[in-house]
């Protein structure tokens, strides 16, 4: 049974960016909404950042801190092309949120930031976006700011991160030199003038290339060398070892005075792929044209202090979604009702009547929907999950308050189901000292803030003595569980995982014991 997407719908686009915090990621999102027609002035994005800490209880991590931790989807129109942008959080702690993020996106942009290059603790988040294996455009900002100069940024790309550069344009001049870009496509160099704090787009004026580099003088000289090196090279945009994720098309400019976004947004429209068919968990590929289906990349409750609620953002992946459809929940098989589905934008939400893949459905209080599972209508079918990362940090979690039990053992609970921490249970000590296990230790200071502010539950943190973590099955356990100094943890979903004090006994065990199962998740 098929569901031919309409003809008349337009295509669509599922990218998203990530940055380190600072590199101009809120910038650049609001410039693309600028260039887009989707604001008239520059400023908007930031206020509702601002706004977000009025609107959600524990958000204010994100404003102290600067970095995003909730992701939002933003939704806007160009060129006939229906954008979908999810954000992503902006540190490295928040690796396994970015992963499930770049799940439910067929491209991203990485910014950065032209005068620092490719930051260490950023570095994670990079290669975490080359695992998934979409296609990355690279976007340098900040160009009007002195760096070590184009070439730099091509080698670090090049030698960090592994993907080969092809700048698709290049900047003539940098810092307050920075005269504008040869776009090397057509060999035609827009120059720019800045419009009054880059609240409106800047004013761009198109030259011949060579005319532009004589006019741009001393920095005409050395970017025409530089030209002549990258042709030399052949480091020419290639469409194709972009696809497969092993090049990434480099662009450069500045958000904050509106160069080079407009190259940029149209790249998005013209490179980035359209949504295509998906692989299934039995090895079958979903089309876009089959049945409705989607499956959840996030969850997030008590998004906002007015809606006490629980949603699930599902990402479709085939079929048309229409509100009131009945859909069913794999694995459960449960019918879900879907009359209350949303659309989101920003922290800001609406009801969706419509959604093809590509688009994001935001399902309402279906507290039996955990990140990875997949809905559906027609035959069943299931996506692969999303995997876990192996934690790197370990600390036991102790209720401070004995009459709030209740709460703690609800939000624990839900910090869980959301993914923001992993909660393994020791056997004896079960729920009264869950063992709370994160990538990042910033983690955990989400966790503490929302068990206090948002479930009235003052928790205790306690450095455990674990330090890795790998999983295994029942047969394993049996096993490990009489192994000295190796406990075996379960997480509410049933799931196992051995955990180690040093690399010491993990490889003791490893080399004494190669018939178990320790699965090491994703690093
Ligand atoms: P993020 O979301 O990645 O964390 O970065 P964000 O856009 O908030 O930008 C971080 C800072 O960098 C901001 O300055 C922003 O104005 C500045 N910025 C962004 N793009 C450019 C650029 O192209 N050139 C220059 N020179 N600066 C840029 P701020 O002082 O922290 O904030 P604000 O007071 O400007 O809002």
């Amino acid at each position: 049974m098929t569901s031919p997407l309409p003809e008349t719908a337009a295509p669509r686009r599922a990218f998203a960016i990530i940055s380190h915090p600072d590199a101009g990621k809120t910038t650049l999102t609001e410039k693309l909404l600028l260039y887009a027609g989707a604001i008239e002035t520059a400023g908007s994005v930031k206020d509702r950042r601002g706004q977000r800490s009025t609107t959600s209880d524990w958000q204010e991590i994100e404003q102290k801190r600067g970095i995003s931790i909730s992701s939002t989807v933003l939704r806007f129109s160009y060129r006939n092309t229906e954008i979908n942008l999810l954000d992503t959080p902006g540190h490295k702690d928040f690796s396994e949120d970015t992963y499930r993020v770049l799940s439910a996106v067929d491209s991203a942009i990485m910014v950065i930031d032209a005068a620092k290059g490719i930051e260490a603790q950023t570095l994670k988040l990079f290669e975490v976006s080359k695992q998934r294996g979409i296609p990355l455009l690279t976007f340098v900002n900040k160009c009007d700011r002195p760096g070590p100069g184009p070439l730099g940024i091509l080698d670090e790309i090049e030698e960090k991160i592994g993907l080969l550069p092809t700048p698709v344009n290049w900047p003539v001049g940098l810092g307050t030199d920075f005269f504008g870009v040869v776009d090397r496509r057509d060999n035609t160099l827009v120059r720019f003038t800045r419009s009054e704090h880059g609240k409106t787009a800047a004013k761009e004026k198109l030259l011949d290339m060579e005319k532009g580099l004589d006019a741009a003088q001393e920095w005409g000289k050395i970017a025409r060398e530089e030209l002549d090196l990258l042709h030399e090279l052949g480091q020419d945009l290639d469409t194709e070892t972009f696809l497969a994720g092993v090049s990434t098309p480099v662009f450069f400019g500045s958000a904050l005075w509106n160069f080079g976004i407009q190259h940029l947004l149209d790249a998005v429209v013209d490179l980035c792929p359209a949504p295509g068919p998906r692989n299934t968990q039995n090895g079958s590929t979903r089309q876009t044209d089959d049945c409705f289906s989607g499956f959840v990349f996030k969850i997030q409750a008590n998004m906002d202090r007015n809606h006490r609620d629980h949603m699930a953002f599902v990402r479709v992946n085939s079929g048309v979604f229409q509100r009131g459809m009945t859909i069913f929940h794999e694995p459960s098989g449960k019918p879900l009702n879907t009359k209350y589905a949303q659309q989101l934008f920003g922290q800001g939400r609406g009801t969706i009547e419509k959604a093809l893949p590509g688009d994001v459905i935001g399902l309402v209080n279906t507290t039996d929907l955990r990140i990875g599972d997949t809905v559906h209508t027609g035959d069943k079918v299931c996506f692969p999950p999303l995997p876990t990362f192996a934690p790197e940090h370990f600390m036991v979690a102790y209720n401070r308050d004995t009459t709030r039990y209740k709460q703690f053992k609800k939000g624990i609970s839900q910090l869980d189901r959301e993914g923001i921490v992993q909660v393994m249970r020791h056997p004896t000590r079960g729920d009264q000292a869950p063992i709370l296990a994160a990538v990042g230790p910033l983690q955990f200071e989400v966790a503490l803030h929302r068990l206090e502010n948002e479930f009235g539950a003052p928790v205790e943190l306690s450095p455990s003595r674990y330090k890795f973590a790998r999983q295994t099955d029942e047969a394993s356990a049996k096993i490990l569980r009489e192994i000295r100094d190796v406990d075996v943890l379960e997480k509410e979903d049933g799931s196992l995982f051995a955990v180690f004090d040093s690399n010491y006994v993990l490889n003791h065990t490893r080399e004494n014991h190669p018939e178990l199962v320790l699965r090491e998740i994703l690093t």
